[in-house]
C-alpha cells in the first residue's frame, strides 16, 4: 500500500505541475503524434515496467504532445476545460474502479445519475421526467436519442424495431438542416436511417433551419434540428418546426451538443426558446459544461421510449430496483460517467451555470469587437460563444490560422463557412480571463498584421 501511496502522490505531484503551467503554457502541443510514437512504443516489452517508470515514461514524454485545451487560451472546437471539482471527483472515481451499470453494482455510480440528471434537467428546464442516458459524448447522446425516435415512430406503426430491425419496417422520413452537424449524420448511419437518405432543409445565413422551407411531415418521421451550430453558434427555430408537427409518429429531436446551455442563462436563454418543446434533446458535458472527457448526455421526454431502445435482459443481470443506468445507454459496463457532471454542477450552482455561460459568451463578443475594429470580417452574428473571421482573401486567412497556432498564445481551428476560409474562435473555457481575451487577441491582430505585411511586400 506504500507503493500505491508513493505512487500517487508522484501523480499528483506531476499533475500539479502540469496544472500550474497551464497558464503561460505554448497552447500548440511541441509534438507531433508521429514524433512521440519511438519514444512510446518500440518492440513489445517481454517483461512489464515498474508503476512509477510507466509514469515518469508518461510525463515525459507524452506531455509533450499535450496541448494545453485544458488551459485559458485554447479556442479549438468547442473545448471546455476541467473545472477542479469535476478533475477530482474523476481522480477519485477512477481508483473507486466502479462498473456503474447498476444499482447494485455500484449504488453511488446509480446514485450520482440519478442526481446529476434531474440537475441538469431542471438547468436546461427541460421536462423533469424525462429519461436520461450517460454517454461519451454528443455523437453518441444523438445516437441514443434517435434510437429512441426511430423505436417510437416505428411503434405508432406498429413495428417494433428493436425487435423486427428495419427489414418490413415503414420507411421514416428523416429531415435535416443544411447545417446539421457531420457526426448527426454518422449516427443516423450507425441506425441504419442513412447518411444520405435524408431530407435536407435550406437554412438562412445564420446556419438556421428554416421552418418555411419544412417538407410537410408525413409520419413517420424524425426531424433532427439543432441548437448551436458548430460555427456560427446560431439555433434553430426549435419551436416553430414544433409548430409544424401534426401527429404523433413525427418525433423532433434536437442536436444541442453545446448550445443547449443558452438556456441556463437569463440573458441568452430566449434563443432556445422552444427547444422544450421537442422529443429528445442530445448535449455534451465536456464541452460547456467544463468537465473531462468524455460525457455527454441523452434525454428523452418519454422515458420509456428510450428504456425501450436500450435496455436489455439476461438471466445474471440484477431485476431492476430504482433506475438502472444499462437500461438507458448504448454500453452495458461503464465507469461511473455522471461523477464529473454531478461534480461540476455541485460545485457551480445554477448561478456559476449561467455565469460560465454568460461570461464566455461576452468574451466572444469582445474578440469580434477587437477583430472588427482592426479592420477584420466578422463572417456571422456572434450570438453565442462562436466567432468566425475572415483576414482577407481564404490564403490569408489559412495563414493567419496556421501563425496563430505556430505563435502558441493561443490556439483557434479553421473552417469554411458560405464558401469562405475562416477562422472559429469558440470560447467554452470556466479559466478564461479577460487577460486571456486580451492576451489571444493582440497575438491573432500580431500574426494578421505581419500576414498582411508579408503579402504587401510580395505583392
Ligand atoms: C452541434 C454538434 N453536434 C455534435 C457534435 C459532436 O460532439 P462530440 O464530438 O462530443 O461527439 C458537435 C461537436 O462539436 C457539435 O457541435
Amino acid at each position: 500500500m506504500n507503493d500505491m501511496r508513493e505512487l500517487l502522490d508522484e501523480t499528483v505531484e506531476r499533475a500539479a505541475r502540469f496544472l500550474d503551467s497551464l497558464p503561460e503554457r505554448r497552447v500548440a502541443a511541441a509534438r507531433t503524434a508521429q514524433e512521440l510514437v519511438p519514444a512510446l512504443g518500440g518492440e513489445l516489452p517481454r517483461k512489464g515496467l515498474p508503476a512509477a517508470d510507466i509514469l515518469a515514461r508518461l510525463d515525459e514524454i507524452g506531455v509533450q504532445g499535450v496541448v494545453a485545451s485544458a488551459g485559458p487560451r485554447y479556442f479549438g472546437f468547442v473545448t471546455g476545460g476541467a473545472l477542479p471539482a469535476s478533475l477530482v471527483a474523476s481522480w477519485l472515481a477512477a481508483a473507486w474502479d466502479q462498473n456503474a451499470f447498476s444499482e447494485v453494482s455500484s449504488p453511488v455510480g446509480a446514485a450520482v445519475e440519478q442526481v446529476a440528471m434531474r440537475w441538469v434537467l431542471e438547468a436546461l428546464d427541460l421536462p423533469a421526467d424525462a429519461g436520461a442516458a450517460f454517454v461519451t459524448g454528443a455523437t453518441m447522446a444523438n445516437f441514443t436519442a434517435l434510437a429512441a425516435a426511430r423505436r417510437a415512430v416505428l411503434l405508432a406503426h406498429g413495428h417494433d424495431v428493436d425487435r423486427q430491425g428495419l427489414q418490413g419496417a415503414p420507411e421514416i422520413m428523416v429531415v435535416v438542416g443544411e447545417h446539421a452537424h457531420a457526426t448527426l449524420f454518422k449516427a443516423l448511419g450507425m441506425l441504419g436511417l442513412g447518411r444520405d437518405r435524408v431530407s435536407r432543409v435550406p437554412v438562412d445565413g445564420q446556419g438556421r433551419m428554416r421552418a418555411d422551407a419544412l417538407p410537410d411531415l408525413e409520419g413517420p418521421a424524425i426531424v433532427c434540428t439543432q441548437a448551436g451550430n458548430v460555427n456560427s453558434g446560431a439555433l434553430d427555430p426549435v419551436g416553430a418546426v414544433c409548430d409544424a408537427v401534426r401527429s404523433d409518429d413525427v418525433w423532433v429531436h434536437v442536436d444541442g451538443a453545446f448550445g443547449l446551455w443558452a438556456r441556463a442563462s437569463s440573458r441568452f436563454g430566449d434563443l432556445a426558446a422552444g427547444v422544450e418543446r421537442a422529443d429528445s434533446w442530445a448535449t455534451d458535458a465536456h464541452k460547456w459544461l467544463n468537465v473531462p472527457y468524455d460525457s455527454g448526455l441523452a434525454m428523452v421526454r418519454d422515458a420509456d421510449a428510450l428504456r425501450g431502445a436500450m435496455s436489455v435482459h439476461a438471466d445474471y443481470l440484477p431485476d431492476r430496483i430504482h433506475r438502472d443506468p444499462y437500461e438507458f445507454t448504448p454500453e452495458t459496463s461503464r465507469r461511473m460517467r455522471g461523477v464529473e457532471i454531478w461534480a461540476a454542477i455541485a460545485s457551480l450552482g445554477r448561478d456559476g451555470i449561467e455565469e460560465l455561460v454568460e461570461h464566455n459568451c461576452l468574451q466572444a463578443r469582445r474578440f469580434a469587437a477587437g477583430l472588427r475594429d482592426a479592420g477584420w470580417e466578422i463572417l456571422a452574428d456572434v450570438v453565442l460563444n462562436q466567432v468566425l473571421v475572415a483576414f482577407g482573401d481564404d490564403r490569408a486567412t489559412a495563414d493567419v490560422i496556421e501563425g496563430v497556432q505556430r505563435d502558441g498564445t493561443c490556439w483557434c481551428g479553421g473552417t469554411s463557412w458560405h464558401g469562405r476560409t475562416a477562422m472559429r474562435i469558440s470560447v467554452s473555457s470556466w479559466a478564461t480571463t479577460g487577460n486571456d481575451v486580451e492576451r489571444s487577441l493582440a497575438a491573432i491582430l500580431r500574426v494578421a498584421e505581419d500576414v498582411r505585411a508579408r503579402a504587401g511586400a510580395q505583392g
